[in-house]
């Protein structure tokens, strides 16, 4: 870093949506910046959050009462992870960093982009800060993967154990140890390991989902990884049906074949789980085109019809790695963090200057998209 820069604040907010425990901004990290050199943290207090404000002020943040960001000096960069609150319409004067989803034209994306507008603000979109390749530099895919394995896992799990039963609502856990544990003592009150297929195994999300069936102690030889190569040849995919659980993890760019189809689950099949991580419910090409709901924390399984009468149930949460908001949340963090380092040069750092461009781009389009 140079040292002719100026210190750059980063104002930690709190998160007011409901249910959300995850941080953009880990303890963690947050010592690492200030270790760094150049950066001033402050963290508004959160109940939520997974993370004590205790954490943040061990490591040298400054912590503040919980929505002040609006009070906050000009030049600090107020950083969360979700939306603002959508009652509140008054401009925005700061540099803000987070997933505002209003970039693909979402309901209220003209709304939330005005408010910068008419505050001079800007917004770096967590979900468009990318590399030279194009690929995001913090996404929170490996532990979607991961939980969604643990939900497939447990599911099956279940299923032997309080056959019939509705699966109980998902809480967040403190950390993954003890996810980890609930897993084994089911299976190991089973006396006997499922065969799961992770699909899309070799990306973020598919490798936190071969990552969790081992740390569940799954034998390799159980666990079934496909991507590209092994999916070239066109679905449906027999392969799938010979499974316990089928955990997809594909990033779909593209029309594809359907991986399975209502016939092959009216017929004999092996499978009783599904957790489809990649969400893809209302997308034409729904590479599982046997649903077309999202399930939630507190329903988290859909049974799915068939004239077969072995059960098959479905797991559709987007919103996976609140699940897990501890690990989550620093992972993404870390992640997050050598992008983070360049922000007291970010004039000059294409992650960031790509990402005041695109604002400026969607900022214009507002004038020529009804
Ligand atoms: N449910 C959730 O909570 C949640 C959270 C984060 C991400 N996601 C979603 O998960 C999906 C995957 O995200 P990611 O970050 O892991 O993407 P990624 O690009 O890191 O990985 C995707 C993988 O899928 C593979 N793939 C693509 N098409 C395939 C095909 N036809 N057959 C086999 N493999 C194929 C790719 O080769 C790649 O290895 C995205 O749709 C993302 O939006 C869901």
């Amino acid at each position: 870093m140079s040292s002719a820069a100026p210190t750059t604040h980063l104002w930690l907010r709190e998160e007011t949506k409901p249910m959300e425990h995850r941080a953009a901004l880990s303890p963690e990290v947050c010592k690492k910046l200030l270790e760094h050199g150049g950066f001033e943290i402050t963290v508004e207090s959160c109940k939520e959050r997974i993370f004590a404000d205790s954490e943040y002020s061990e490591v040298g943040c400054k912590i503040v009462p919980g929505d002040s960001w609006r009070q906050a000096p000009a030049d600090a960069i107020i950083t969360g992870l979700k939306e603002l609150p959508e009652n509140d319409q008054t401009p925005l004067p700061h540099t803000h960093i987070m997933f505002a989803h209003c970039y693909k034209q979402q309901g209220g994306w003209k709304d939330v982009l005005s408010r910068f507008v008419e505050g001079k603000g800007l917004l770096y979109d967590l979900e468009f800060l990318q590399d030279d390749k194009g690929r995001r530099v913090a996404a929170f895919g490996f532990y979607a993967g991961f939980t969604g394995s643990a939900v497939g896992i447990n599911a099956w799990c279940h299923q032997q154990l309080h056959p019939g039963e509705k699966y109980p609502g998902i809480k967040p856990y403190p950390n993954e140890d003890v996810l980890i544990a609930e897993t084994k003592e089911k299976l190991a009150k089973i006396g006997k390991m499922p065969r799961i297929m992770v699909m899309g195994a070799l990306g973020r999300c598919g490798s936190g989902a071969v990552s969790y069936a081992r740390k569940a102690g799954i034998p390799e030889e159980n666990i079934v990884k496909w991507d590209m190569a092994e999916t070239a040849k066109g679905g449906p995919f027999q392969e799938i049906m010979d499974v316990d659980i089928f955990v997809n993890c594909i990033y779909l760019s593209s029309q594809i074949p359907p991986f399975i189809t209502q016939k092959q689950i009216d017929a004999d099949r092996q499978l009783s789980v599904i957790v489809d991580v990649s969400c893809d419910t209302t997308n034409p090409y729904n590479p599982i085109p046997i649903y077309s709901t999202n399930t939630t924390f507190d329903n988290a399984l859909l049974d799915i019809g068939s004239s077969n009468p072995k059960p098959l149930q479905l797991c559709s949460i987007d919103h996976l790695p609140t699940m897990l908001p501890r690990e989550a949340s620093n992972q993404f963090a870390l992640d997050l963090l050598p992008t983070l380092q360049q922000l007291p040069n970010r004039a000059t750092a294409p992650v960031w200057t790509r990402a005041e461009k695109l604002f400026h781009e969607k900022v214009a389009s507002m004038a020529t998209t009804n």
